[in-house]
């Protein structure tokens, strides 16, 4: 319809508690509504990207962080933590949520 923009719409839902999440250089593997999520702590900055890895679904909250990467603990693909774009190798991706904190909670946008 002419004149009508579609927004899109956020559904926040909490992923943990703060006092829960990664202390800062770790990662993590949290649950929102079903949704398996790898929450990462770079320098204090939380973030959360889809927990399967797209090579084998390997658990990339149970791998590492480099630099400003998580790293997947089974064959060593690595994602941006904000983007969740791979930076090896190129052309990968897994979903980034936008996450926020609010309070003693810790919300991602999972729409
Ligand atoms: S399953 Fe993640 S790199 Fe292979």
């Amino acid at each position: 319809m002419e004149g009508v923009e579609e927004k899109r719409l956020a559904k926040w839902v909490r992923l943990c508690g703060v006092a829960e999440a990664p202390a800062p250089g770790e990662v993590a593997e949290a649950e929102a509504e079903g949704i398996s999520v790898c929450i990462a702590n770079i320098g204090g900055e939380l973030s959360a990207i889809d927990n399967w890895c797209p090579h084998r679904r390997g658990p990339l909250g149970q791998g590492w962080i480099e630099r400003d990467c998580v790293v997947c603990p089974w064959h060593g693909w690595s994602f941006h933590a904000k983007t969740g774009v791979a930076v090896s190798p190129e052309g990968e991706r897994v979903e980034a949520f936008p996450l926020r904190v609010e309070g003693a909670d810790v919300l991602i946008d999972i729409e």
